[in-house]
């Protein structure tokens, strides 16, 4: 319209729009990667955060106080320093745009008057002079709020893909599409030539695992720390898959089952003993629909907790706070075992679960397990002695089988279980 009025006058408007275009994308390119960088600050200035909350007591026991606040002071500016470089960049935007818009129609009026465009006698009416001038201010506020937009795309941008990332992560466990039933579980897990890699992993943490573990049969795992227990024993609950060969209960690949159909019957003791906010009961009963009292006192006390439980004010009603911070490590791991009990499954799985116990309350433990418990027991421990009289002892080395047998058998035939062995228990216990 303003082009039909004066075609002189509009380059002036198609300059000043030229100019701005020019200037928003200048300041995109800079800005656009800024955000990122400023994405990742933030990352790390709430990971120094969350270190330090969560280490406050090593920090304090260590006299590092200065120094972790100096690292998070550090991030901090940094972060800061950013900010503010991104945020003079855009408070330039407004005041900016607003020269170019005034200017333009500064020099619409000079253009228009220094030509004669507008001058006594000629056809073109001053109002149209004024009518342009509102077409370009309308037009160029346009553009300004264009421009706000794109400068909040960038930062809505990097956010975006940060939870697109989260939500478009693969799901490495899936249940298989034709899922068989879990039916009359015996409990026989068998490892058939398991080989293991962690994702982006470039060694295999485990190499060609062949086993059986029989129900009513302890199946106890050693080696050195690093060795492979922890991941050979979470292939069972389907935490990974393994990479080549499989696992098999009862003779059936466990990737045939549907996850809830077969997690029913695996109890999971992990190595640190993680408990929820709630009451003592509610934790040995997690997982259950309705609080069963006589099966939570049942297994609070094969798992030896009573004793302490007892002794609670409000017994199996003491509240525990979240993350189980206002028990010991040891009452936290007697839970947790107890958890396991009372969910009664067909196979139980126990990472290195008594290492917090007494060597007197571990052997009770185990001794409460033989008799009141008839499952595929599976653990992993790092004392001979709790493991001493298992019927199966498999000793990992390195990710490869360095033995498997009974203490007898082993102390003969495995090098590494009798250098275990030697290093742990006295002469006169070797011969017992
Ligand atoms: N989530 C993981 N990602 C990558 N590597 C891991 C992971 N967990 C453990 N590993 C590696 O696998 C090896 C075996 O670890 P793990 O099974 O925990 O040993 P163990 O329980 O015998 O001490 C170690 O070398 C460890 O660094
Ligand atoms: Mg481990």
């Amino acid at each position: 319209m303003a082009y039909a009025l004066s075609p002189n006058l509009t380059v002036f408007l198609a300059i000043s729009v030229v100019v701005i275009l020019i200037f928003l994308t200048i300041l995109l390119v800079i800005v656009m990667p800024k955000f990122k960088f400023i994405q990742r600050l933030i990352d790390k200035l709430n990971l120094v955060t969350r270190e330090n909350l969560s280490g406050l007591r090593v920090v304090r026991a260590y006299n590092t106080q200065i120094v972790q606040a100096n690292k998070t002071k550090a991030v901090a500016e940094e972060t800061m320093h950013r900010n503010v470089f991104v945020q003079r960049i855009f408070n330039s935007i407004w005041p900016v745009l607003g020269l170019i818009m005034q200017l333009t129609t500064a020099m619409l009026y000079y253009v228009a008057v220094s030509q004669g465009i507008i001058s006594v006698g000629s056809a073109f009416e001053p109002g149209d002079i004024s009518a342009i001038v509102q077409y370009a201010s309308q037009a160029l506020m346009n553009f300004m709020f264009i421009t706000m937009i794109l400068t909040m795309i960038p930062r809505a941008a990097v956010s975006a893909r940060r939870i697109m990332d989260v939500i478009d992560a693969d799901i490495i466990i899936e249940d298989p599409k034709n899922p068989l039933p879990v039916e009359n579980v015996v409990g026989r897990i068998e490892f058939d030539n398991v080989t293991f890699k962690y994702p982006d992993a470039d060694e295999a943490v485990l190499s060609n695992i062949s086993l059986v573990a029989n129900p009513g049969e302890v199946t106890a795992f050693i080696g050195s720390t690093g060795s492979g227990k922890s991941t050979l024993i979470n292939l069972i609950p389907r935490f990974y898959d393994p990479t080549e060969g499989r696992v098999l209960l009862d003779g059936v690949d466990i990737r045939e089952f549907r996850q809830d159909d077969y997690l029913k019957y695996i109890g999971y003791v992990p190595q640190k003993g993680n408990l929820f906010k709630g009451t003592i009961a509610s934790n040995i009963a997690f997982g259950q629909e309705t609080i069963d009292m006589d099966i939570v006192k049942k297994s609070a006390e094969i798992a030896q907790a009573t004793n302490f439980i007892e002794e609670l004010d409000k017994a199996y009603d003491a509240p525990i706070t979240q993350g189980g911070t206002n028990v010991s490590g040891g009452q936290r791991q007697r839970l947790s075992i107890a958890r396991a009990l009372a969910k009664e499954p067909k196979i139980y799985i126990f990472d290195d679960s008594f290492s917090a116990l007494d060597y007197q309350t571990d052997l009770k433990l185990r001794t409460a397990l033989r008799q009141h418990v008839d499952a595929t027991i599976i653990l992993v421990a790092q004392r001979i002695n709790s493991i001493k009289n298992a019927d199966k002892i498999v000793v990992l080395d390195k990710g490869l089988i360095a033995g498997i047998g009974t203490h007898e058998e082993l102390m003969k035939t495995s090098q590494v279980y009798k250098e275990i062995a030697e290093s742990q228990l006295s002469q006169e216990e070797l011969l017992r």
